[in-house]
This record gives structure tokens, sequence and C-alpha cells, in this order.
């Protein structure tokens, strides 16, 4: 049976929420593996729109196993929270249907304290992040002081793992001019969370294994986009994560074969949230109309995004370092009405072209976009269910794409409405 891994192809904010949802439907098993509550993904099913920021996104679907992975950093209080509004909308979520992998880092409370005085500080660039502490959490799972899951269950490994990450950040609040954590109450607010959270761990790796044999299909979740990966991103303005598709098979606890399609989610334009280096972004009329037309603004944090015209360099390079079999692109519609279209399809950089993106931060800063112009529409391609019901300059348009970044079209979106999907490719299809 076929596994997919979806991951975003840009710097998040591709639509996955509505792809996701389109394949969970046809998945037994969805698999967070990387990422947390940062992570905004917005499910319009029937009418109501479902909100999900740590939970994987079958988990609206009863018949559906969601799956957080040990790839994750997780914030028991707000995933609580999440759990307690997502059953409010009239969705069963029990340890039948939802599992924690027992190894999964937890975000605590001083995390988020130090994400957001880091970038509040004004000696230094910030990075814009969400301010929910991914950063602080994945720093300590590195550093070997991170709170587990598996650590709730038992109060004098708490204790003793407490201690070891409050030796660490005490001595960090206090450079920066922080009050210690308050170690009692931590363990208090812990020792109140425990059950609430160890209902639902349990042994993923072995749990997928089971799966596997069993011939079930796994839907991989990825949050983000690979712009935003630690290793392949524009760092320092990324994510603390491995976005990129690899990290599927380590953020479960499963082995790279398992993976038999990657899909890339691609915008048919360009956002990016935060700060750092963006080659395309407009900050004229179109890129207004962009952010209008698309309602560009983050379903996490509500912040506008930056908009920009299509990089095709970026998204070449993101699909060779996700082995993307192929894309599905989103948002076509919000391209309805222009006049003329621009494709970025190279740099310029001390008069060289280059035809990808610079590793240096100074580089990365300073490369201009060559761009292609290509004619635009005036009909509308919002709700279209076939290549037929597409006016030709859409789809010269998206067949450029595909040619520009050297992969498929599997699947093209044209509305936030799931029926609104042309299939070309099943990701699922043996
Ligand atoms: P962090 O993940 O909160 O540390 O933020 C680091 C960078 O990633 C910032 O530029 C955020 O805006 C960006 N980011 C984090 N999560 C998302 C997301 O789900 N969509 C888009 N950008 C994100």
């Amino acid at each position: 049976m076929a596994n997919v891994v979806v991951v975003g192809a840009q710097w998040g904010d591709e639509g996955k929420g509505k792809i996701v949802d389109w394949l969970s439907e046809r998945a037994d098993v969805i698999a967070r593996f990387q990422g947390g509550h940062n992570a905004g993904h917005t499910l319009v099913i029937d009418g109501t729109t479902y909100k999900l920021h740590a939970l994987p996104s079958g988990v609206v679907r009863a018949d559906k196993l969601s799956v957080i992975g040990n790839g994750v950093v997780l914030d028991p209080w707000h995933l609580v929270k999440e759990i307690e509004t997502i059953r409010g909308q009239g969705v069963k979520i029990t340890p039948e249907n939802l599992m924690i992998a027992e190894n999964t880092p937890l975000i605590l409370p001083f995390h988020g304290e130090l994400d957001r005085a880091r970038e509040g500080q004004t000696t230094v660039a910030r990075i814009g992040t969400t301010g929910r502490g991914i950063g602080p959490a994945y720093e300590d799972k590195v550093g070997r002081r991170a709170i587990r899951v598996a650590d709730l269950a038992d109060d004098a490994t708490l204790e003793a793992r407490i201690d070891r990450a409050l030796v660490h950040h005490n001595a960090l609040r206090s450079g920066l001019g922080m009050e210690p954590i308050d170690r009692t109450a931590l363990l208090a607010e812990l020792r109140e969370i425990a059950p609430q959270i160890l209902r639902y761990a349990a042994p993923v790796w072995r749990v997928l294994a089971e799966k596997r044999r069993a011939g079930k299909r796994i839907l991989f979740e990825g949050a983000q986009g690979a712009l935003l990966d630690i290793d392949f991103g524009t760092y320092p303005f990324v994510t603390s994560s491995n976005v990129l598709a690899g990290q599927a098979a380590t953020g479960v606890g499963i082995g790279p074969g398992a993976i038999d399609f990657v899909l890339g989610i691609v915008k048919a334009y360009t956002t990016r949230v935060g700060e750092g280096p963006f080659p395309t972004e407009l900050h004229d009329d179109d890129g207004q109309r962009l952010g209008e037309r698309g309602h560009e603004f983050g379903t996490t944090t509500g912040r506008q995004r930056r908009c920009g015209w299509f990089d095709a360099v970026l998204v070449r390079q993101t699909c060779t370092t996700s082995g993307v079999s192929g894309i599905a692109l989103t948002k076509l519609d919000v391209l309805d009405g222009f006049e003329e279209l621009k494709i970025c399809v190279g740099y310029e950089l001390d008069g060289q072209r280059l035809d990808y993106l610079p590793t240096a931060a100074d580089q990365q800063a300073r490369v201009t976009p060559i761009y292609e112009t290509m004619q635009g529409w005036s009909e509308s391609t919002a709700g279209a269910r076939s290549w037929a019901e597409l006016p030709a300059e859409a789809i010269k348009y998206v067949r450029r794409i595909e040619e520009l970044i050297d992969c498929p079209v599997a699947l093209l979106s044209t509305s936030p409405a799931r029926e609104d999907t042309i299939l070309v490719t099943d990701p699922f299809a043996d």
C-alpha cells in the first residue's frame, strides 16, 4: 500500500490543510512528524471550519487514527485546550483515534518565555517567530535536557528531568534579567496535566509498523515549508525543525523505504511570514492585491503575510531537497484578473546568473530575480474541476511552472472547498 508524505515547498501557508484533508479521507493513519503548535491548518468540512495547530488533520474524521510523532514538540496545556475546542465542535477524540509518541519532547512555559524574551532583544535581528517556544524546546531536545511524554509517568524521573533543565534555564534567565523558574509550581502544573496527556501516550513506531503490516495507508502531514527547514531554509530565519520529507521517517520511527510518494504543496505565487530574505517580494499594488485576494493573514498569529511573484528557482530547489514526486498547486484563482504575471526563472548576483538560492545569508539578501512575463487571464478559475474549465492562459501558466520546477502537477486546487480539485495523479495509487 502507498504511504504519502505531504510537505510545504515554499515558506509555509501553501494551503496544506485542504490537501491533507482531501487525502486523509483516503488514508487510514495521519501522522504529524515535526513542528508544533506554530502550525495552523484550516479545514472546512461540510460547512464547518476547524482550526488545528498541534492536532493532525485526520482527527476530525472519527474512523482515522491520528498520530503525533516524536519529531514534534508538544505543549501539553495547548493540546488539552485544542482537544476541548475541537470536541466542542462535535468531534470525538479518544485514545483509540489519537496517539502521542512516548518520546515526544514537551514545550514548557519557560520555552515560550525565552522565545519571546529573545525576540524582544533590540541588539540582534529578530527572527519573527510565532513566540510559542518552538526553538527553545528543540534546543532542549538536542541538549538532552527535554522533558518527554514518558517522563510524566514517573514522579522521580520527572523531578530529575526538571532539575537538569532548570540548571541550564535559570542561568540563561539570569543573564537575560528574568526571574528564576518556580520549580514547585512547574512540577504541580505538570503533575496536574500528566494524566490528560498520558492517556494518549503510545509506542507510535510500533503501532505504525503494525499498521503497515496490516496494509494500512499512512499519510505523513508536514507543517511549515521547506524554506523554513533548519538545514536547508533561509537560516537563521527558519523554524527549528527539519521540515523536508526525509524527516517523516525519523519523526515517527519508520524506515525511509516506507515512503512511496512525496507531495509538495506549492502556492501559485509566494508568501512568507516573519523576517528573512524573500527575493520576489512585492511592495507595490500587485503585492497588496495578492495579499487581499489570497486572504494572506497567519492562522496562528494573525500577522499579515508578505507576498510576491512565483519563484520557480526556489521551488525547483525544494522539490529536489524533499524528493517531491508531484506537486499540489494551490490558490491559482488568486491570480485571476491580473493582466500580466511574472515568474522568477533565475537570480542575478554580482553580474552572474544563478539557478539556485546560495547559502550565504548576505548573498540570499542580495540576489535580484530575473523574471519571465506571462499573459494573465480575465476569466475566473475559482471552482474549476477539470482542465477544460480553465482559460488557456491559466493552463499555460501551470505548464510553465511544471517545466521550470522540473516536477509534474499531481493536483490542482481551485478554491478552499475540497471538491474544487483537479486530480492528475493519485498519490495513493499503488
Ligand atoms: P517558530 O517556528 O515559531 O520558531 O518561527 C520561526 C519562523 O517560522 C518564523 O518566520 C515564523 O513566522 C515561521 N513559521 C513557523 N510556523 C509557521 C507556519 O506554520 N507557517 C508559516 N510560517 C511559519
